[in-house]
């Protein structure tokens, strides 16, 4: 099936199988070592359930999505990294396509909507990455980094839809759900949803009885309105949560979710900066943004939850000075 899109005209592509989860979590191994998941005392008592927080933010690139960049780079040829790989990114993204360029000596071009985050920029850069900022928002980059792989003959790596990609970070829910089986929740936060869509898949595999719950922001809710009206939606993409910022509802994550994901709920940006607070003070944790958009889900979703046992990933830790400084002076405003 073909879908035209605002993207450019996407294939739709296959979603991976459990068999090439499993394969995946053998393909990162050397790479990438398991990530810590326990609860915080303080952070339960606050809100009211047990939540077996994950950290993924303490990946080398600081966020989840470097599981899927290995998995996709391991699994192309010499002739086929020797081309190249260019993305657009709100910058994990970029990190992790140029992390596991970097790793498997492959060219890799990033381009990053501006204004972008000066902390994910420096790393991109610390991997060798070509760095560009082109246009306001995800959509802008993604028009250039396709015209660069067109005329250039690298490969564009799109942010969510690719089966390496989702298989690679479904293996950060297989760790999860060994380390807590008995979950009976899992937030877990949208952009384009390769996260959610990979949650879905090893819940229905190793967990059937869990239920995924999509969280993004009011302020792009693309994804979310796409999974609830059932086709695919561009909606304003104006949230300050970089991660969570995409302006499409993407073909293969959308199918993915549709039918498994349990709900979908949309927080406000100020609702994503006090979960970042809660995890600071409460959780010992320093989240960016979308790496605390699954707290704030749980918040909003309090009464619901209590006394649940709700996995929460923290997607990713690459919070710049700025955006650091605001989420404390939160907490001078409260004193
Ligand atoms: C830290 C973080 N969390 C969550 C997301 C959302 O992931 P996805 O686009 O797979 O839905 C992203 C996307 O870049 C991210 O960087």
């Amino acid at each position: 099936m073909i879908n035209r899109f605002f993207w450019g005209i996407v294939a739709q592509v296959d979603a991976p199988s459990f068999a090439d989860i499993v394969a995946a979590q053998t393909t990162i191994a050397p790479h990438l070592p398991a990530t810590p998941a326990w609860s915080a005392p303080a952070l339960d008592a606050a809100v009211g359930c047990n939540v077996m927080l994950k950290h993924e933010h303490v990946q080398p690139t600081g966020a989840f999505k470097v599981r899927g960049g290995v998995v996709l780079l391991a699994g192309l040829d010499a002739a086929q990294r020797a081309r190249g790989l260019v993305a657009c990114s709100t910058g994990n993204h970029g990190q992790s396509v140029a992390y596991a360029a970097a790793t498997f000596d492959a060219p890799c071009r990033i381009v990053l909507p501006g204004p972008a985050n000066p902390t994910k920029v420096r790393a991109l850069r610390a991997l060798g990455t070509d760095v560009q900022e082109h246009g306001d928002t995800l959509e802008d980059a993604s028009s250039h980094a396709r015209a660069i792989a067109a005329s250039e003959g690298m490969r564009f790596v799109h942010p969510a839809d690719d089966p390496a990609l989702i298989a690679g970070v479904a293996t950060l829910y297989v760790e999860l759900l060994a380390a807590a089986p008995e979950l009976d929740y899992l937030l877990v936060p949208v952009g384009g949803g390769s996260g959610a869509a990979a949650a879905c898949l090893v819940t229905e595999a190793l967990a059937p009885r869990c239920r995924v719950i999509g969280v993004q922001s009011a302020a792009s809710p693309a994804a979310h309105d796409s999974w609830l009206g059932g086709e695919l939606l561009k909606r304003p993409n104006r949230t300050s949560v970089e991660g969570l910022a995409t302006g499409a509802g993407f073909a293969t994550t959308q199918r993915i979710m549709r039918g498994r994901l349990h709900d979908f709920v949309l927080v406000t940006d100020a609702e994503v900066r006090a979960a970042q607070l809660l995890l600071l003070t409460h959780a010992h944790t320093v989240a960016e943004g979308a790496g605390a958009a699954g707290l704030a889900g749980l918040l909003a979703l309090r009464e619901r939850l209590a006394g649940h046992r709700v996995g929460v990933v923290v997607t990713g830790g690459n919070a710049s000075p700025a955006e650091l400084l605001n989420v404390l002076d939160q907490r001078r405003a409260a004193a």
